[in-house]
């Protein structure tokens, strides 16, 4: 038989703990993310379908990014046990400096239409939490105002070169004198991949008032408010304007371009440089030969080539081809710091995010930001704790098993010989 009581009234007064209501709109939104999934619901809810949509989407099928993300959720973690790891040491030395995360943002344009304070706010987060900062060629806050934002941290200048070589060596050189430490050089956009999101939605630089756009805004009025309100969107870095965004990124990219390019822009920049889009050990290889700071295995997050090779999976073969001292960075498809843990024992020594902080951005402008990186920080640090290391240097291949939902239908497809017999 259970003994029953009346209830204490004083116990009862203990349980009755009510927070205080959090009345600022943004922390009372931001505070419900706990993970990058969370932020990308809030952003959804919050953005315009078609800025939302441009950022969220993939090219073709999606099945690249799709493909990435899942090759990171298909692994398995070997934690040691009994190895006291009480503080974590998530900082690295890259590209001749330091970053307190393992991550840095990458780049991306048209940023301020998906929220205003667009790289301005991306930029001051990334100072504040030490990690780096990369401006897109497409950004729409200037070389200059995004140094200022992050005038003590480390930024980095990504270049596409343009058909017009002249705008491109004008960038490089602004963004040197601007005090960019690093420039990356994109390589997998030859042409604009298909994304056939931003078509079926029409979606154009200046956004269009369509009566679907209008009915779209009437639950984001804060969106619209703030677009109207702010400077106009333009390329900062620019001086083109208007149009479609095939037009804007067919201006942007040149079919041409080739290592001799990568040759002149080098001779051109003071500081580090790294090539961003390889996604073969071949091109790895050479690219290390030529003496290039550092790589990164990317497929622009599923934006160009559908179906492209999945740069986590490639990570491992390419660090055991040019050496473990290699610079040799990753991105696309990382959503948790699970993922950038798993990247760093594969050996890895850098990564970057792009859609997680852009997600984070139109969640809550600058603290979405920083609430994105302290999402990641906090995955990196409980994985690395769970795991059993202290810091990034001792994660090892060992602590991590690629599980292979997809592997080749036959290995001999891809030999010498039977390359040579189907072409014979
Ligand atoms: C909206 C958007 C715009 C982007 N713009 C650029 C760009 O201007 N230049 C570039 O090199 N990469 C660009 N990227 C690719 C990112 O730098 C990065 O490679 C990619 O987002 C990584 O994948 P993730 O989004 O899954 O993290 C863009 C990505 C997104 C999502």
């Amino acid at each position: 038989m259970v003994q029953r009581q009346l209830p204490n009234p004083a116990e009862l007064l203990e349980l009755m703990k009510f927070k205080k209501p959090e009345l600022n709109g943004r922390k009372r939104r931001l505070d419900k993310a706990l993970t990058i999934a969370d932020l990308r619901t809030i952003a959804k809810r919050r953005t315009p379908k078609a800025a939302f949509d441009y950022t969220d989407g993939a090219a073709e099928g999606e099945l690249s990014l799709a493909r990435a993300r899942q090759a990171f959720e298909d692994i398995e973690f070997h934690p040691g046990i009994l190895r006291p790891a009480p503080d974590v040491n998530t900082s690295v030395d890259i590209l001749g400096g330091p970053s307190a995360l393992p991550f840095g943002i990458a780049p991306t344009g048209f940023t301020r239409l998906m929220q205003t304070e667009g790289e301005i706010a991306g930029a001051s987060a990334a100072g504040a939490a030490g990690i780096p900062f990369t401006l897109s060629t497409l950004g729409t806050s200037s070389i200059e105002a995004v140094r200022d934002a992050n005038a003590h941290g480390r930024n980095w200048f990504q270049l596409y070169v343009m058909k017009d070589r002249e705008i491109s060596y004008g960038l490089t050189r602004r963004a040197a004198e601007a005090g960019y430490d690093t420039l990356m050089f994109t390589v997998d956009t030859p042409v604009a991949g298909a994304r056939l999101r931003d078509a079926r939605n029409g979606f154009s630089i200046p956004p269009q008032l369509t009566l679907g756009t209008i009915i779209n805004a009437i639950p984001r009025p804060w969106w619209w408010f703030d677009f109207l309100t702010t400077p106009s969107l333009e390329f900062a870095s620019l001086s083109t304007t208007g149009g479609t965004v095939g037009e804007l990124l067919d201006s942007a990219m040149d079919p041409t371009i080739s290592f001799e390019d990568l040759e002149i822009i080098r001779g051109m920049w003071p500081g580090k440089i790294v090539v961003k889009g390889v996604q073969n050990v071949e091109d790895s290889k050479r690219l290390i030969d030529l003496g290039v700071d550092g790589i990164i295995l990317s497929n622009h997050g599923g934006r160009q080539l559908d179906r492209a090779p999945i740069p986590f999976h490639l990570l491992p073969q390419v660090v055991r081809e040019v050496g473990k001292d290699a610079t040799v960075m990753i991105d696309t498809g990382i959503m948790n710091g699970a993922d950038i843990v798993a990247s760093m024992a594969l050996g890895a020594k850098f990564t970057l995010v792009g859609r997680a902080y852009l997600y984070g951005l139109m969640a809550g402008g600058r603290e979405g930001v920083d609430h994105m990186i302290k999402i990641l920080r906090t995955e990196i640090e409980r994985t690395m704790r769970l795991l059993g290391v202290a810091s990034l240097d001792e994660l090892h291949p060992g602590h991590v098993t690629q599980l292979a939902r997809l592997v080749p239908v036959s290995q001999s497809l891809t030999d010498a010989a039977t390359a040579a017999a189907i072409k014979a």
